[in-house]
Order: structure tokens, then sequence, then C-alpha cells
């Protein structure tokens, strides 16, 4: 897992001379002039297109390090107060101090995360179909998905979402358009959120985080997923609509863009291999590439059955590519009902039929024995196919329209997977068949990928509508919270640095536009708690 020696001297060196070591400190107050923690510290500067954030402490002291000379804007940000924003605020190499007082809130709900207005709504079938069905390409708490509407525009609404052109939209549930929209209306969706107990970042793992966020692309990128480059701690992300492959350097923000050599692929998922290739699933051309990070140069390979909608690669407790004693790669195909798999040296792919209904096979992972298992997602069953008997058997989950996504294997033989309908961690011990329950800390989040880190034994889960990522500690059977700074940060893959140790995901709400951000956005979160007891 070491980089190699050139990579990370590269890296100091970069980091010495772009990030500079001048810090902007202050103290946040209150409307009646209280030291307000808990409250996000963000510096932005427009120019690079990168922000940094911190949280205010007890004493309402804040401290936002390393920063480089440059002009920035400064915001304070808190969950049930107005923000405060300076702007063009100079920064020379000696630092700067600056103090922010937040107002009282005019909209107290414009801020409300997606969970809030989820929790309103009563516990049913219903919900979890809206949940699995609507929230799995944007976030409820967005105001042009929640803000309520009659009968009428809730049956436009989804008429318009299932009459989209794209093959992903078939996602949406097989449901009678007029029955969800009576029960949106019936319950007054989007009227006013649940009291629910809402996240203090100053009391949880975020209290000693740094959180970058970088711009890539523009209002109608969609940053899918993104890898971090073993060798380098370089970034890698696709950006679907456009075809494009961006590099991102963590510290100077400076991206360099490849053309991906297939028109309209849909970049989907990246992992690295072992070799220092990434790995590319082309969603919607059927192909997967490889990319060769030295020389450039993309590698397609073709012959996947159409619209088979390639959508993950089985990958390790590293986030590298795990492969079979045949060397092949395995992929799930969401849109047909099979796994696949590819022999990169000779190019052959074999796909595998799955029994049951098309059912958006999502998330893949090998097992120690080989065997590839998977998850379907609207068809609430996870299962495994034996390459050695040709045979798959599934496993239908306790609860009805539970929504298993992007699952990890840990090096124990247990699947981690979200249950994105119910807002749950599931753990399934494959030996002792066993399959255990673990609620988020939040309700009703919507959970996208899981991410074993095998280097701490823990599970990273995105926890979309509650804009935090979680991470999950087996043995002590205890979560870390790390709320994003952003509203509506939605996220989806997870992607760990190893040789910082720090974790990244791409916000990839699904529209850009519906977050009022005008790009993409990566996140790294730096200054990640120890585990539970160190
Ligand atoms: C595959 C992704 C996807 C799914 C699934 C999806 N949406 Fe959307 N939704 C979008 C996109 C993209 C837009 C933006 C459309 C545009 O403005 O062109 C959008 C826009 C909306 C809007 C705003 C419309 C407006 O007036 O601007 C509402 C409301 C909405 N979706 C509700 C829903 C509901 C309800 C469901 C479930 C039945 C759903 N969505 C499922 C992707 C999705």
């Amino acid at each position: 897992m070491n980089r190699s020696i050139s990579g990370l001297a590269a890296c100091m060196l970069c980091a010495a001379s772009a990030v500079g070591a001048a810090d902007l400190s202050g103290t946040v107050q209150d409307a009646g002039g209280k030291p307000l923690a808990g409250v996000f510290v963000t510096a932005r500067s427009a120019a690079r297109g990168w922000a940094v954030s911190v949280v205010s402490d007890a004493q309402g002291h804040y401290r936002l390090p390393d920063l480089a000379a440059d002009s920035y804007s400064l915001t304070g940000a808190r969950l049930g107060h107005e923000s405060a924003r300076v702007d063009a605020l100079k920064l020379g190499a000696s630092g700067a101090q600056q103090d922010l007082k937040l107002g009282v809130a005019t909209d107290a709900n414009a801020r409300m995360p997606g969970y809030a207005w989820l929790a309103a709504l009563p516990n049913s079938e219903f919900k979890a179909r809206f949940i699995t069905g609507c929230t799995i390409c944007h976030d409820a708490g967005a105001e042009r998905v929640r803000l309520p509407k009659d009968h009428a525009g809730w049956v436009a609404a989804i008429e318009m979402m299932r009459n989209r052109k794209l093959d992903v939209y078939s996602v949406i549930p097989d449901f009678d358009n007029n029955e969800l929209a009576d029960w949106l209306v019936k319950n007054h969706f989007g009227e006013k959120p649940a009291a629910v107990a809402l996240p203090d970042p100053a009391k949880d793992a975020t209290a000693h985080a740094v959180i970058r966020e970088y711009d890539v692309g523009d209002a109608n990128s969609w940053a899918h997923d993104m890898a971090v480059e073993p060798a380098t701690g370089a970034v890698w992300v696709g950006d679907y609509p456009y075809d494009k492959l961006i590099r991102v350097d963590p510290d100077t923000a400076a991206q360099k863009v490849y053309m991906i050599p297939v028109k309209g692929g849909g970049a989907h998922t990246l992992h690295f291999d072992r070799e220092g290739g990434l790995w590319i699933t082309l969603q919607l051309a059927d192909k997967v590439v490889r990319f060769d990070p030295k020389t450039e140069n993309f590698k397609v390979y073709a012959g996947f059955q159409a619209g088979s909608l390639i959508h993950s690669f089985a990958y390790d407790g590293h986030g590298l590519i795990q492969t079979d004693k045949q060397g092949r790669l395995w992929m799930s195909e969401f849109g047909k009902n099979a796994v696949a798999s590819l022999d990169p040296a000779s190019g052959e792919v074999r796909e595998y039929a799955l029994p049951g209904a098309v059912g958006h096979t999502y998330g893949i992972a090998l097992d120690s024995h080989g065997r590839a298992w998977y998850t379907k997602y609207n068809e609430n069953i996870f299962g495994m196919f034996d390459p050695a008997t040709g045979k798959a058997t599934e496993k239908v989950l306790p609860r009805p329209s539970s929504a298993p996504h992007r699952m990890a294997i840990d090096g124990h033989d247990r699947l981690w997977i979200p249950l994105s309908g119910y807002g749950v961690l599931a753990r399934y011990d494959i030996t002792a068949d066993r399959l255990e329950e673990i609620p988020l800390p939040e309700p009703d989040t919507f959970p996208y990928a899981a991410r074993y880190d095998a280097d701490s034994d823990s599970v990273w889960v995105m926890g979309n509508g509650a804009s935090s990522l979680y991470r999950y500690w087996p043995a002590a059977g205890h979560f870390d919270s790390y709320r994003l700074p952003s509203p509506i940060s939605y996220g989806r893959m997870i992607a760990v640095d190893y040789e910082r140790g720090e974790v990244w995901t791409s916000l990839a709400n699904y529209p850009t536009k519906h977050t009022g951000r005008t790009t993409a956005t990566l996140v790294r979160v730096g200054g990640l708690a120890p585990a539970p007891g160190k």
C-alpha cells in the first residue's frame, strides 16, 4: 500500500509550497453576543475553486489552519441561525483574525436536513418506496423537490421523472402515480419537518475535522464516483454526462482533464488495480475502460450485452479491484439481471444470468472462496453467484423495499450492505449465515454506499439526507459522525486515502442545481477521530 518514494517526496514539496502556513481564526457569536459552538466556518477561494471548513468550539473559537495567502469569502453557518458572511477577506503570510456574528433565523426550514422532512411521514411500505424510488437521485431536503404540491403537482412531478429518457430512471418502482401523489398530499409532505434532534457538529467527530471542498466541472456535471490514487494521493473523478476523467491535486486543487474515448459513455465507477491502472465502468455504453496514469492511455473493453448498464466493480478493503484466481474482474449489470466477469489479458467477457426479475444489480464483492455476492436494489434481495457451480442462491431481506445498495466486503467474509429504505447498515456474516441490522445515527437517512477500510477495520457509510458521513467501528459498536458543511451534501461513493489517513466523497445529488451549487463538488475530510478507546 505504500506510495512510491518519488510520489511521496513530490507530494510533500507541493504541500509545503502551495498550502502555506497562515491561519485564519476568530470567535463566533449568536445574535445575543454569546459564544456559539458548532458553527461551520468556511473560507472559500473563488479563484482556486476550493473551500476549507472547521467547526467552532464551546468558546465559539475557530481556527482554519494552513491557508494559502489569498482572498477569501468567510461564512459561518449553523442550523437554526441566519448565516454570517464576510467577503474579500485578504489573508497574508502572517494570518488574520475575523470574528463572526450569526443572526436569528428568518426561515429555519430552509436548511433543515432531508431526514427531518422524511421523518414527518408515517412509517409504511409506501414511505420506503418513496424513499427508494425518489431520494435515490436527489435529497428530500432540496426545496425544489419537497415544496408542498397538490395532487396534480405531484402526479406531474412523478410522471416527469418516469418519462425521462435515461435508463437509470427505471429504479422508480412500479407503483401507481396517483396513489403516491394521494399519500404525499394526505401526509402533508413538505409542509412541516418533524421535530427531530438536530446534529451538533461541536459534539461529535466533526469537532476536530478539517473539511475541504473542491469545485469540479459545471452545474450540469455529475461527479458520481471518485478514487484516490495509491501511488500519488491524487484524486480521480468521473464526470458522467461529459465523458471526462478529471485528476485533482489535493494540495493545490489543480485539475487535469482527460477525455474518455467513448462518446456518451457515462463514467460511473472508478477503482485502481494493484498495478496502478484505473478501471472505469461506462454505464451508458456497455463498456469498461482501463486508464494508465503513466502513459495516459485508455484501453477500452467491449463485449457486454446491450443495455447491461455496467454498474460496480468488486473491490477490496483498500478500494482496489478484486480479481479471482483466474485474474478476472467482476462487475454487476444494473440493466440486466446479471453479473459479469472480464479477463483483462484476453478481453473475454462472460455474463451470468441471475434468477428472478431484473432487480437492478448494484453492489458486488468477491468472498474468500471466490464467490460473487451481489445486491438487487429493487428486488429486496442479495445473493451469491458461485462460478464453480454456475449457480446463484438468493436471500430476501426481512423488510419490504429495503433497497440494498452498494455493499462492501471485509476481511472476515462479512458483507456490509446499506439498506437505503430504512436508514440501516446491515452486516451479513457469510460463514454463519447471519444478518444483523445496525440503524444509522439519524433516522430516515439514505445510505448509498458502504466502504470497508481494512487498515482500521471500520466501515464508512454515506448518510444522505443528513449530509453526514458515518464511520462504524464494529469492534466497539460505535459510530463516528462527520457532518459535511454544505447543505444537501449528497454523497455516493467513498474513498480512503490511506497515506494521509483521510476520507473522500463526491457530492452527486442529481441534479446539482437542486443543491444551490454551480459545480459538482469533491469533499475531503481530514483530522479524523482516532479509533474508540485509542
Ligand atoms: C434517476 C434519477 C431521479 C429519480 C429516480 C427521481 N428524480 Fe426527480 N429529478 C431528477 C432530475 C435530474 C431532476 C431535474 C430535472 C430538470 O430540471 O430537468 C429532478 C427534478 C425533480 C423535481 C423538481 C421538478 C421541478 O419543478 O423543477 C421534483 C419535484 C422531483 N424530481 C421529484 C421526484 C420524485 C417524486 C421522484 C420519485 C417518483 C423522483 N423525483 C425520482 C432525477 C431523479
